[in-house]
């Protein structure tokens, strides 16, 4: 194959080079993976309504998302165990995000302490994603870490009160390597059996909307709630003090027949109003996917497996070249769309696809 075009061109030579057991926890999604499946689909049911001769001249692809400038709508999502396809993990994913003038949000099963990113990759914006451990203290102490090392705004994942059941990982009898740095939470986990599922009792299942405004005044960073999906959770997000909300499904691996996120971001900006920044991720794989999004009032995107491929072929760089890539379709997106910035993006640009109808 010639080099990687795209970032689907990523995803199969991720998959030819990494060992099977562990593509497996990286692919996979939760029961029969139609969650998964729609986080795609739901893309391709939505088609541009490009408009012509407006002066395209100078684009730019940057925005802005909770007051720092990035250079697109397209952040790099938390992703756990990235030191299991690269030694260097979350390290390269972090300066390959500088680089690209991107933030990223740092897994709370990162392999790599906070400190360290930001050590790795002085200029990076890093934000700190959270899982509320049973041991309180032991969740205290990890956004404490993330104050100290400059974390900008925290990320409260809430559609995990319990793992979803990923048969990929139980086909493969996916495990954790024993000796795999997880500096946040290896305190609570002991030895023994390690998989993801045997986590799961360590895991609060009991935060609440109150947590959310406990741990935000804890740290006094803003606070993203990720993982919603309906417009009642999106207004009690606003009312609880969120800082912005993030449409997610967790990439497919949670609630198997949880909508696409495509397909329930409308009714979640609608309900949020403009009050707070809405993300969403999920499925993309293009800058196409970023700018319908975009134009159905997410304020910007994050990107879970698509930096993945890249760190899983060749390290940072890998990184790096995909974030690029989408960066550029992006910005080719947008002359071809007529638009100059992201936020000329907005509902005029899309319509629904149409099913081929051979009577009409
Ligand atoms: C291998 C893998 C590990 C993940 N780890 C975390 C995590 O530790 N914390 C979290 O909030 N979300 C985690 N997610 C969910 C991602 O942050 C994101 O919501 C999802 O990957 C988006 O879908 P995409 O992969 O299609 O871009 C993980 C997803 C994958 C695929």
């Amino acid at each position: 194959m010639t080099d990687p075009l795209s970032v689907h061109d990523f995803e199969r030579l991720a998959a030819e080079r990494v060992d099977p057991q562990i593509w497996c926890y990286f692919e996979g999604g939760a029961g029969d993976e139609w969650t998964l499946r729609e986080n795609r689909a739901a893309y391709e049911r939505w088609r541009f309504r490009p408009r012509v001769l407006v002066d395209v001249g100078e684009i730019t692809t940057a925005t802005t998302v909770l007051g720092t400038e990035v250079s697109m709508p397209f952040l790099v999502a938390p992703i756990a165990y990235q030191r299991l396809l690269d030694p260097e993990g979350e390290r390269a994913t972090a300066r390959a995000a500088a680089a690209a003038g991107t933030i990223m949000c740092v897994s709370t099963f990162t392999t790599c302490t906070h400190a360290e990113i930001a050590a790795a990759a002085p200029g990076l914006v890093q934000w700190a994603q959270l899982y509320v451990l049973r041991d309180d203290g032991l969740t205290l102490w990890h956004l404490d870490e993330a104050v100290a090392a400059g974390c900008t705004a925290v990320v409260l994942t809430v559609d995990t009160p319990v793992l979803g059941r990923r048969e990929r990982d139980l086909r493969m009898e996916f495990e954790l390597p024993q000796e795999l740095p997880l500096p946040y939470v290896r305190e609570v986990l002991g030895e023994g059996n390690d998989t993801p599922a045997s986590h799961t009792p360590f895991f609060s299942p009991s935060v609440t909307w109150r947590d959310v405004e406990r741990f935000a005044t804890h740290t006094n960073l803003p606070m993203l709630v990720k993982g919603i999906a309906t417009r009642e959770d999106a207004l009690l997000a606003c009312e609880h003090g969120a800082a912005g909300v993030v449409v997610s499904n967790h990439g497919g691996r949670q609630l198997d027949g949880a909508p696409a996120t495509l397909d329930a971001l409308p009714e979640v900006v609608e309900a949020v109003e403009g009050r707070v920044p809405v993300l969403l991720d999920g499925g993309i794989r293009r800058g196409a996917d970023v700018l319908k999004a975009l134009a159905l009032g997410a304020t910007a995107t994050m990107g879970g497996r698509a930096p993945t491929f890249g760190l899983a072929v060749s390290g940072e760089q890998g990184v790096r070249d995909v974030l690029e890539l989408i960066r550029l379709e992006i910005e080719t997106g947008l002359a071809l769309l007529g638009c100059t910035r992201p936020a000329e993006v907005g509902r005029s640009h899309i319509s629904r696809s149409v099913a081929y109808d051979p009577r009409a």
